[in-house]
């Protein structure tokens, strides 16, 4: 790779959430929020929510990886890294403690003042998620989370405050978090935060009933809105204010050439991909959506005036995640609990959490999203989970395993921009060691920095670069030409 393929300004970054980071779960007048309630789990328990914060019971988001107490200490370390951008989250629930509170508190307000400044100090732009697999504990016992339609006057106004507050320090917002997550079990629960009957947060569960299907996809209308409206509200604030959807990238094979497959791959992706950024990006309901709703027996309350709300509120941006692409099958049907669960393909090797590794379906994805809505694209998630272990000498991770994934998948990205697409960041997953938002385990790691702590909390909490930190920080220096390590 010799010649110049990315742009001078490309983002070069890297991500956090805030509840798996942050800690200081009830500091500063901060609110409880849905991942407070929810304990640990791993790939064979699911993680559970309580209604009550039970003493002897383990909630990761209580500690994260420490970061609101240390991220002056973290940010000189994305600093040393060389990051341009730090994607990051607004925990709703420090600004607003209760979601429906008539004023913000100032002590959330200022915390994340003083990260802005700081991430300012380093020259790194930050790009800031308004909610990202969270919401306050009091919207979702108080009203039912999303399903209720009040709660997107109460994210206007947690919009408005982030918009005014932070303008000049912030110019690049994230709507929601993986919003095409809503319509299976997980998102409704993280996302939408409506309560699960079982108290179990699983992946999804096949057999709901059309009631629960119909919820949250009303739930998601509603999402949907408040998105439209917060594009709205920051063009007004600051025409040039730049705001994106975030999706999940879900890329989906036929499993086999049979022409049925290949409709089943249309069907996929049509329901997990272009619903929402049909919606977002276009700004209206794609046209498949009446047989798709009349099959499952769906049927939404739109009120007047909201078609036009969201033609108007499309975004200037798409970001999405990428980490696995999975199968189309007519007959064969994937395991539930994976998240999004196609069927197996027999050709691609799995991580240890059973994701599997494809490469170069970023480059198709990349391909497939650019040709339907010609907006630019930001990957702001992409990533292994892996066990990494502190080597004897107390200071080192030889996280070779993660060189590997992201080196294959910026070469896929490469192809994309050669392609023609116009990408304009890329942000690994994650910035830090923080807690799996699907396992709430601290052993299953993507950073670049190592943190000292266990799946309890345990541990000091100090941070370590690991050799990928040094890897990566040659790729950003190099603007994406220097690849390889160690050869
Ligand atoms: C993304 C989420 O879907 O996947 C992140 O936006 C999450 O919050 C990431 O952490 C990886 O998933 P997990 O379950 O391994 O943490």
């Amino acid at each position: 790779m010799n010649q110049k393929i990315f742009p001078a300004d490309f983002l070069w970054g890297a991500s956090t959430a805030a509840s798996q980071c942050e800690g200081a779960w009830n500091i500063d007048g901060k609110g409880e929020t849905i991942l407070d309630h929810m304990t640990n789990g791993d790939h064979d328990h699911p993680r559970r929510i309580t209604n009550k914060i039970q003493p002897d019971v383990t909630y990761p988001s209580h500690w994260g990886c420490k970061q609101y107490e240390r991220f002056e200490e973290d940010i000189k370390l994305f600093s040393q890294l060389g990051l341009k951008t730090y994607r990051m989250s607004i925990n709703w629930a420090r600004i607003y403690p209760n979601g429906d509170d008539a004023v913000p508190n100032q002590a959330g307000l200022d915390h994340y003042r003083k990260l802005f400044q700081c991430l300012k100090k380093y020259h790194i732009e930050p790009t800031v998620t308004m909610t990202h697999y969270d919401i306050p504990w009091n919207l979702c016992v108080k009203y039912g989370g999303w399903s209720n339609r009040l709660v997107i006057d109460f994210f206007t106004n947690y919009a408005r405050t982030l918009f005014t507050e932070y303008h000049g320090l912030v110019n690049r917002w994230l709507t929601f978090n993986e919003i095409n997550f809503s319509t299976v079990s997980y998102g409704e629960c993280v996302t939408s935060g409506i309560l699960p009957e079982s108290g179990k947060v699983v992946m999804d569960d096949p057999n709901a009933s059309t009631e629960v299907i119909n919820r949250r996809f009303q739930a998601l209308h509603h999402e949907l809105l408040a998105s439209a409206i917060a594009v709205q509200l920051a063009h007004e604030i600051d025409p040039n204010m730049q705001i994106g959807c975030m999706q999940t990238g879900f890329t989906f094979y036929p499993l086999t050439s049979a022409p049925e497959d290949a409709e089943a791959q249309q069907r996929d992706m049509e329901i997990w991909m272009y619903y929402c950024l049909d919606i977002q990006c276009k700004g209206k309901y794609p046209y498949w959506v009446k047989r798709y709703f009349d099959s499952r027996n769906i049927s939404l309350n739109i009120c007047d005036g909201d078609l036009e709300i969201l033609r108007k509120g499309t975004v200037d941006f798409i970001s999405f995640s990428y980490y696995k692409t999975d199968c189309s099958s007519a007959t064969v049907k994937g395991n539930p609990n994976d998240w999004a669960y196609g069927a197996e393909n027999p050709l691609l090797k799995k991580n240890d959490w059973g994701w599997s590794i494809d490469p170069l379906g970023l480059r198709w994805l990349c391909n497939d999203l650019y040709s339907r809505y010609e907006l630019p694209l930001m990957i702001v998630e992409n990533g292994i989970g892996e066990i990494d272990v502190l080597e004897a000498d107390g200071s080192s991770i030889k996280d070779i395993g993660h060189i590997d994934y992201l080196r294959e998948h910026i070469k896929a990205l490469t192809m994309a921009i050669q392609d023609g697409c116009d990408i304009i960041g890329y942000c690994p997953w994650s910035a830090i060691d923080i807690v799996s938002a699907g396992t709430g385990e601290m052993k299953k790691r993507y950073g670049f920095i190592y943190v000292d702590a266990d799946d309890f909390g345990h541990g000091t909490f100090n941070r370590i670069p690991k050799e990928s930190f040094y890897w990566y920080r040659q790729v950003i220096k190099s603007n994406g030409m220097h690849l390889e390590w160690g050869k």
